[in-house]
């Protein structure tokens, strides 16, 4: 059996393609989660949006504890840098958590640098657009 891999976006990433597109780019979600499934065909992807925080951390809980799943690709958008609960979800539950944003948070308004998730993930990736979540599915790969 495939292992999964769940790449979850936060609030406004439903917007992709029409939001900021200097920011964000001109693809939209379902083009990116288009292009992850084809280019990794080893794992079962699935996806997962949401603007509301509690959605999020219900996902988070739900898939978890779930063996099936090798870990979780999440851009939380603007929670990244507000919600504890989330990071509580992510501390709380045995799948490892990837972090990952389209923009580099760091080059941008200085209450985007400060992760409340961070500390609870295995690692971030930041400002390589789309390619982040490859990224992201890389590091959560056996080698
Ligand atoms: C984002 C960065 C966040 O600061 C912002 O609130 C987003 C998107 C990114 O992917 O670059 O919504 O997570």
């Amino acid at each position: 059996m495939k292992r999964k891999i769940l790449i979850i976006n936060g609030p406004n990433l439903n917007l992709l393609g029409r939001r900021e597109p200097e920011i964000y780019g001109r693809e939209t979600l379902d083009d990116i989660v288009g292009r992850l499934v084809a280019m990794f065909p080893q794992v079962e992807i699935e996806h997962f949006q949401s603007n509301h925080e509690g959605s999020l951390i219900d996902k988070i809980h739900e898939v978890g504890f779930d063996e099936a799943y090798a870990g979780i690709v999440l851009n939380a958008g603007a929670y990244t840098h507000t919600s504890l609960a989330l990071a509580d979800a992510i501390a709380a539950v045995r799948r490892k958590v990837v972090e990952v944003h389209l923009s580099n948070i760091f080059a941008r308004e200085e209450i985007r640098h400060r992760s409340q998730i961070a500390s609870v993930c295995i690692g971030s990736i930041s400002g390589f657009g789309a390619k982040s979540y490859e990224l992201a599915i890389r590091a959560l790969l056996p080698d």
